[in-house]
């Protein structure tokens, strides 16, 4: 083991995690008899038993079935709340929190139940817990634009409880240039702009984000690597990579942790962050992350754990002057 007091009390912020990817199998579970959900598998266990990834896709599968189980606000209180009382344990002084609002819509669940939910429980973190933390809508690349510039108009009451939008889901088919319209409504209504780019997907999905989506961070990211000409402009821009570790591993974008290339994407000067992506179902939270990638890559040294925290906080969407108290 290595560095571990260091990586576990260091603060950190956190910039890539989708609250229904920490619903642990146990709340799931609770959730489903509190609102009579049927589940298509027996126990917790036999749920666990299907976490057995070979590629996002296979993971997106059970990640929705997961949260078929969300119906009320209290449901999407209790999930946030869970989460951030959980992160605080890891000494995440700040969380950007990803939602899918049309995993629930599409479902029936109102948005207004959605993000009254999450945002109540970011309230009570920041005055119980002193943790901030803001939410990042995210868009399902595998639906159509118009549903997405629908899901924004139903967002529209709520965008003062909205720091931005991102793009998730199925990569591989779903290119960023599809939702070029809508990020550019979005633009203009003053959002953050994120959106996954380069888990799976090529390099050319990384540049349209940034060129067509004009996003300011890339989740993921790690397939940047293949494209040195685009390596400069990321380190020169210092455009942010919220890197994910163990969901690289759990979806084998990367056939060992010890093959990681977070180690080269910062030695050539970018801007990498360490992140749980989806942790009820990648095997840990943000510290987990942090000390089994710096376990498995030996060329990892305190200057890098250093950097990764103070590039969390320099890529966070926070106001300049919160940032600098943290810095
Ligand atoms: N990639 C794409 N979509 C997602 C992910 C991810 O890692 N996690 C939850 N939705
Ligand atoms: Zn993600």
């Amino acid at each position: 083991e290595r560095l571990p007091a260091l990586l576990a009390a260091m603060p950190k912020a956190e910039l890539h995690i989708h609250i229904e990817g920490s619903l642990e199998p146990e709340m799931i579970f609770a959730l489903a008899q509190r609102n009579g959900v049927a589940l298509p598998y027996a126990d917790v266990e036999a749920l666990r038993r299907a976490y057995a990834f070979t590629d996002l896709q296979s993971f997106l599968d059970i990640y929705y079935a997961g949260a078929s189980v969300l119906l009320y606000e209290q449901d999407f209180y209790d999930m946030a709340r869970a989460y951030l009382l959980r992160a605080a344990q890891d000494n995440v002084v700040h969380a950007e929190i990803f939602f899918d609002p049309q995993t629930h819509t599409a479902r029936g669940v109102a948005m207004e139940t959605v993000v009254n939910g999450l945002y109540r429980a970011t309230q009570d973190a920041q005055a119980e817990l002193g943790t901030s933390s803001s939410l990042i809508l995210c868009f399902l690349r595998h639906l159509s634009e118009e549903d997405a510039f629908a899901t924004l108009e139903q967002a529209q009451p709520f965008l003062d409880r909205i720091i931005g939008v991102g793009l998730d889901s199925s990569e591989v088919g779903n290119p960023p240039e599809k939702f070029a319209r809508v990020f550019a409504r979005c633009g203009e209504l003053g959002l953050h702009r994120v959106a996954h780019a380069g888990e799976e997907g090529p390099a050319a999905y990384i540049w349209s984000a940034l060129d067509v989506l004009k996003v300011e961070r890339i989740d993921h990211g790690v397939q940047a690597i293949q494209d040195p000409a685009l390596m400069r402009r990321l380190a020169e821009e210092r455009i942010a990579l919220t890197v994910c570790p163990l969901s690289n591993l759990k979806l084998c974008v990367f056939p060992e942790l010890a093959q990681h290339n977070i180690r080269q994407l910062l030695d050539a000067g970018l801007a990498a962050t360490v992140n749980s992506d989806d942790p009820a179902y990648f095997g840990g939270y943000l510290n987990q992350n942090f000390t089994e990638l710096f376990a498995a890559v030996p060329e990892l040294t305190s200057q890098h754990a250093w950097q990764l925290a103070h590039n969390s906080f320099a890529a966070s969407f926070v106001p300049d002057e919160q940032r600098r108290a943290w810095q």
